[in-house]
């Protein structure tokens, strides 16, 4: 079928093998959907507990599916089966997509993408999942932007559906074309988005973050909050929904500046349900505990 202004009979590219670079909120989620559709998935960290922590969470939704019968015991084997973690980047070498979850700063993501410029096969697509940072620049630190985009998941990345597909000024059609088939695959929800300042998703949910914030600020709790929202009809309210995404994903562009409350949360480590507290704690499991 015909893709958002992409010509029809266009050659795609063969996607048997995926990296995924950063094994943490994001990057264990993005690694099941392939996982789940078959698809072998090597993951890389640069520290072993990161790794081991990474596919620890991966194992374990694929446990707690199959106590609820929602797959069949053996498919946790065979996933994990499917799944090499790594702590050395040089083993993506033979990946067909390479998809990259590391922290939300420039200057990182664009030293992660130079290094895969030198490892990468040759027509080997290369994937951000930044939020909100701009894809044409993260291209532009290697030598093939043809081969950039963005693939934007959303937190939890196993469950969400929706995925942006972000087209750079220079994705070459036939990647745009792969990535929109390859979301097919996955049973993902693509829409193809333009490089902007938080894509479609994230650009409307930013005005309600920002009016939750004024909202707290002027003496309202985030259970109130949270509350009207879910009363709306939403599965979650922005307090509720920043802990679980990690309240520090904007944080880390530049942690010395403590603007706001979230940032005086990320100060002290309050980063969300990864940590045990965020806007609410939590208890091991998770869930809220009452305070
Ligand atoms: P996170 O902080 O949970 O995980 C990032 C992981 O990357 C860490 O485990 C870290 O050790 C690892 N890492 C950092 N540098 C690395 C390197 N050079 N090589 C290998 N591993 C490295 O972050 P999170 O939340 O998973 O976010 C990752 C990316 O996904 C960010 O760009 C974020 O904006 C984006 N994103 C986050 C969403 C969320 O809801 N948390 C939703 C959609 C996108």
């Amino acid at each position: 079928s015909k893709i958002d202004g992409i010509a029809e009979g266009i050659t795609l590219r063969d996607i048997r093998k995926v990296g995924v670079i950063g094994a943490g909120t994001m990057g264990g989620g993005i690694s099941m959907n392939f996982l789940s559709a078959g698809i072998p998935v090597t993951i890389v960290e640069q520290e072993q507990a990161a790794l081991d922590r990474g596919t620890g969470v991966v194992r374990k939704n694929y446990e707690a599916s199959a106590a609820k019968g929602r797959i069949k015991p053996e498919a946790v084997e065979q996933a994990m089966g499917l799944l090499t973690p790594t702590l050395n980047i040089e083993d993506l070498a033979d990946c067909d997509l390479i998809i990259e979850a590391i922290f939300e700063n420039m200057d990182v993501k664009k030293e992660v993408f130079g290094k895969l410029d030198t490892i990468a096969k040759p027509g080997a697509i290369l994937a951000s999942n930044t939020s909100y940072l701009d894809v044409n620049e993260i291209a532009a630190a290697t030598s093939r932007p043809q081969d950039v985009l963005g693939l934007h998941f959303f937190s939890p990345a196993n469950v969400m559906k929706l995925l942006e597909v972000v087209r750079g000024a220079k994705t070459a059609d036939d990647v745009l074309a792969t990535a929109m088939a390859v979301a097919k695959k996955i049973k993902k929800v693509a829409v193809v988005a333009g490089v902007c300042d938080g894509f479609i998703g994230n650009r409307m949910l930013k005005p309600r973050q920002i009016e939750a914030m004024k909202l707290l600020m002027e003496g309202a709790t985030p259970q109130q909050i949270d509350k009207v929202h879910m009363d709306f009809g939403m599965p979650m309210g922005p307090f509720q929904m920043s802990d679980l995404a990690g309240v520090d994903i904007g944080w880390h562009r530049d942690p010395s500046r403590i603007e706001n409350v979230r940032d005086a949360l990320c100060a002290v480590g309050r980063w969300g349900q990864k940590t045990g507290k965020g806007f609410y704690d939590y208890d091991e499991k998770r869930n809220p505990s009452p305070s």
